[in-house]
């Protein structure tokens, strides 16, 4: 078989892609290791920023997240017996974030992606991708129990941080930190207790109030790396979450309850001849500041410009510079997301001295609208080429 754009990976980044090569006239193929339904539960982000909302309107996918869909102008964010609110559109020109859950997102595109778009095959896992060093790569991949070959022009691994596209650049660069804590997240079914995401520091750690609809909650608390979501009954969940948060929470039935390790990774560069990297298969964030999968978007959105582009004049300058000016954007966003992680969260090791500057910043922010606005404009998304 063959196509003008290989994707490896049915994720946000995958599927946005396969839209917009669609609307543009260029062929695509994506090819998912797992099937239609596990993709579709996969509980993962929930906020979207002006852009992320934009291009989604765009491709025809924004109708049920306009409906469903809950605009937020602002974040609240708690410390030393204080609350705050970051005003969005005041400081980050008019803009807003909208709480829409990554798992709908994935829903609204797969089902366009079948009724009108390239072939989308689930349960087909690459294994390699070969040629990427020509005009004419090739992906290897198994489908109903047969081992199957798609030529390509050019390659995408959209495969996030365990796939394999990225196994076949050359000696990347490769960035990393870990943290010393994770989340424990869960998803309630209790209306959320505030009407704004509350970000909390504590001398007990972080907590983060989210929400999926009017009736769910999606709700965080910073745990030791290693803990076994089993180990923390509902009840210290919620009390927990009532002191951290000081605020008594709405309770109800816990739906689901894991813990996510946090990360800072970035592999250098995104592009190697004919293939491409575009989301967490090229770059990871702790998730504090809400960038994953709104950076995995911006990737796609810049990427099936540029592979238009070339397709409709001929031209690879957009191409070419796709690598550096996406890592740009990256580079901001792992700043970003590790403040946000490390202004808010209690390391085991942290002495006195640094929580009093992380209540400084923190006091910063609140006293002054410069200090607020740089974070607001960072949470809300920067341009495509900052
Ligand atoms: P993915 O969504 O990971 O999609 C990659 C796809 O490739 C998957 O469907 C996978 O099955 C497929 N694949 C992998 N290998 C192969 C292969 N060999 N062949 C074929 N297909 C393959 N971000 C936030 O902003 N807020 C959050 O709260 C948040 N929570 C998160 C929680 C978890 C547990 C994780 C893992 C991530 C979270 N993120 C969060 C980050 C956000 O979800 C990701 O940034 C986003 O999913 C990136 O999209 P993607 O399409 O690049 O990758
Ligand atoms: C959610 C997750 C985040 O990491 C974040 O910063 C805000 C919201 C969420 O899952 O709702």
């Amino acid at each position: 078989a063959r196509t003008t754009v290989g994707i490896i990976g049915g994720g946000p980044a995958g599927l946005l892609l396969a839209r917009l090569l669609h609307r543009a006239g260029v062929d695509s193929v994506v090819l998912e290791r797992c099937d239609r339904a596990y993709v579709e539960q996969r509980q993962r982000a929930g906020i979207l920023e002006q852009a992320t909302v934009d291009v989604l309107r765009e491709v025809g996918a924004g109708e049920r997240m306009d409906h469903e869909g809950l605009v937020h102008h602002g974040i609240e964010l708690r410390f030393d017996g204080r609350a705050h609110r970051i005003d969005f559109p005041g400081l980050a020109c008019g803009r807003s974030v909208m709480v829409y859950a990554q798992t709908e997102v994935v829903k609204d595109l797969i089902a366009l992606q079948l009724a009108q778009g390239g072939p989308l095959l689930f349960e087909a896992e690459v294994s390699r991708v070969t040629g990427t060093d020509t005009d004419s790569p090739v992906i290897h991949y198994r489908h109903e129990g047969q081992d199957r070959t798609l030529a390509c022009d050019a390659v995408v691994g959209c495969d996030g941080f365990h796939g394999v596209a990225r196994n076949v650049f050359d000696g990347p660069r490769v960035f990393e930190r870990t943290y010393p804590y994770s989340w424990l997240g869960i998803l309630a079914d209790a209306p959320p207790s505030y009407d704004e995401l509350i970000y909390a520091h504590s001398e007990r750690g972080f907590a983060l109030a989210s929400m999926r609809t009017p009736t769910v909650s999606r709700l965080y608390l910073q745990v030791p790396n290693g803990t076994d979501p089993a180990s923390w009954s509902d009840g210290q969940i919620w009390d927990e979450l009532d002191f951290r948060v000081a605020t008594k929470m709405n309770r109800g039935a816990i739906m689901q309850k894991s813990v996510l390790p946090m990360r800072s990774f970035v592999s250098e560069p995104m592009r190697s001849g004919s293939l491409y990297l575009a989301g967490d298969a090229a770059h990871i964030v702790p998730p504090t500041g809400a960038k994953g999968l709104n950076l995995a978007i911006t990737d796609v959105v810049v990427l099936a410009r540029a592979l238009a582009h070339r397709q409709a004049t001929g031209e690879t300058a957009l191409l070419d510079s796709y690598s550096a000016d996406s890592l740009r954007r990256v580079w901001r966003a792992e700043h970003f997301s590790y403040f946000m992680t490390s202004t808010l969260h209690t390391a085991p090791d942290q002495s006195p001295f640094e929580t009093r500057l992380q209540l400084a910043q923190l006091d910063r922010i609140a006293s002054s609208p410069h200090a607020a606005a740089e974070l607001a404009e960072n949470y809300t998304g920067l341009p495509l080429r900052p």
